[in-house]
């Protein structure tokens, strides 16, 4: 691999519930992710992030692990109920210092925080009444945002308002896997789909108006991407369509979220797929979630081959069988990593961040003591290989967050996936750097060339 550019940002991501524990620590309120682990049968073995990677408690250490791992910059996200443990209303002061400390520290140790207001932990008090679907959620979190802005916007200069709306709304409201674990027709789905995107717009003006310094605003949402099967303009010109398409039968898109929130517009792909299903989008509306944005944040893992096809509609190619999986079974296709962003730079135009991208791996602490995940580096290297190709293209993506700095709580998967640089063993909450880690840091050091 040649080089990136000079000022090409290498970081990592985590998320507030996956690794912070301390569930009731401090006057935090409940989200909808602590009711969704103790439901019976919804995550694997009945995992829970009651302690997680108890990273409340151990900032301090994995900041240390961060600068060794010469990061430049650490993704992570604010936990709503630790700031406002009814979701609204009364402030908790407690949450705010933790916030604090960690960005003091983080700063301290010359990493630049990138800081996610949403990243799925919604407040269970608000989802009683009503979360996502009652028509003051907008309002709800953008008070959050301001009282983040208020606080810390004199210190973090990167936010994004949310992670992935597709799957907090497709898993979390449609097919149940995820909490609050709802199984809503498409056409509520959609409702709550326009009610996110004006939170995010109305998020956005709060971070403008909140923060002491004007840093720059973006969010990260899922690509989901197709890649076309050879370089044939046709399977070319098919693999961009069916990235910027809709199914009517789930949120999985781009478009259906990005034209509303980037072009001020309704993706005519989502009107043709959801046609009446689709609520209405004022010209008011849509003023208020097309508020400019300074980048566009994007976690890319896998994507799809497709080709033109006979019938002129384009055909997903099936994944050869025994092609290479990772433990999760999401399929290796670092061609992802090329064609999403480019795709998604013509028609979005601003600029991007690979906000999450990486893979879960059956890892162990061996014999030697050390931890030996040499997919993961290969999967880091034939990945970022792709990324370069199209950041050499003029693509410009200005930086990459490695999902994830700590093995952490996967969701519905519990602890079964293992996505860190950094090994966690549950029972000590023992940290050990993996030979990926190494790499990595090897990567950093020399800005992209290894
Ligand atoms: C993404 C999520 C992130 C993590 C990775 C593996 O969908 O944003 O929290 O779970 O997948």
């Amino acid at each position: 691999m040649s080089s990136f550019p000079k000022e090409f940002l290498w970081g990592t991501a985590t998320s507030a519930y996956q690794i912070e524990g301390a569930y009731k620590e401090d006057g935090r309120g409940l989200s909808v992710w602590d009711r969704f682990c103790e439901t019976k049968g919804k995550v694997w073995e009945g995992h829970t992030g009651k302690v997680a990677c108890d990273h409340y408690h151990r900032f301090s250490e994995d900041i240390a692990i961060m600068r060794d791992l010469g990061l430049q910059a650490y993704r992570f996200s604010i936990s709503w109920t630790r700031i406002l443990p009814n979701g609204r209303g009364k402030l908790n002061p407690k949450g705010l210092e933790f916030y604090d400390r960690l960005i003091d520290e983080l700063l301290q140790a010359g990493i630049r925080p990138f800081c996610t207001l949403f990243h799925w932990d919604y407040p269970t008090k608000l989802y009683d009444k009503g979360g996502w679907l009652n028509e003051e959620s907008p309002k709800w979190f953008s008070d959050f945002t301001l009282k983040v802005a208020e606080r810390l916007g004199d210190r973090i200069l990167d936010w994004m308002t949310l992670n992935e709306p597709q799957v907090f709304v497709g898993l979390g409201h449609g097919t149940g896997k995820h909490a609050p674990g709802d199984k809503l027709p498409i056409a509520k789905q959609l409702k709550l789909v326009r009610n996110v995107q004006l939170a995010h717009g109305l998020g956005v003006q709060a971070l403008r108006a909140g923060c002491a310094k004007q840093g720059k605003i973006g969010w990260a949402p899922v690509g989901v991407v197709f890649y076309p099967a050879t370089d044939r303009p046709g399977d070319i010109e098919a693999a961009r369509k069916w990235t910027f398409g809709c199914s009517n039968n789930h949120v999985f898109s781009n478009t259906l979220w990005s034209d509303p929130v980037v072009l001020g517009r309704v993706a005519p792909e989502a009107e043709k797929a959801f046609g009446k299903a689709l609520p209405k989008y004022s010209e008011s509306d849509l003023r208020m979630m097309a508020q400019p944005m300074d980048f566009y944040g994007v976690n890319i893992y896998q994507g799809t081959a497709v080709t033109e096809g006979k019938k002129g509609k384009g055909e997903v190619v099936p994944f050869p069988d025994g092609n290479p999986r990772t433990a999760f079974a999401w399929s290796v296709t670092p061609e992802s990593l090329y064609w999403g962003p480019k795709f998604l730079h013509e028609r979005y135009t601003l600029p991007l961040y690979i906000t999450e991208n990486g893979l879960s791996n059956i890892d162990w602490v061996s014999t030697d003591g050390k931890v030996h995940d040499p997919q993961r580096i290969d999967f880091l290297r034939r990945y970022l290989g792709e990324l370069k190709r199209v950041v050499n293209d003029g693509v410009p993506v200005k930086g990459y967050f490695q999902w994830s700095l700590l093995d952490n709580f996967e969701w519905a998967e519990g602890y079964k996936q293992r996505f860190g640089l950094v090994h966690v063993d549950y029972r000590t909450l023992k940290r050990t750097p993996k030979d990926s880690f190494f790499w990595y840091r090897e990567l950093i050091r020399r800005k992209g060339a290894v």
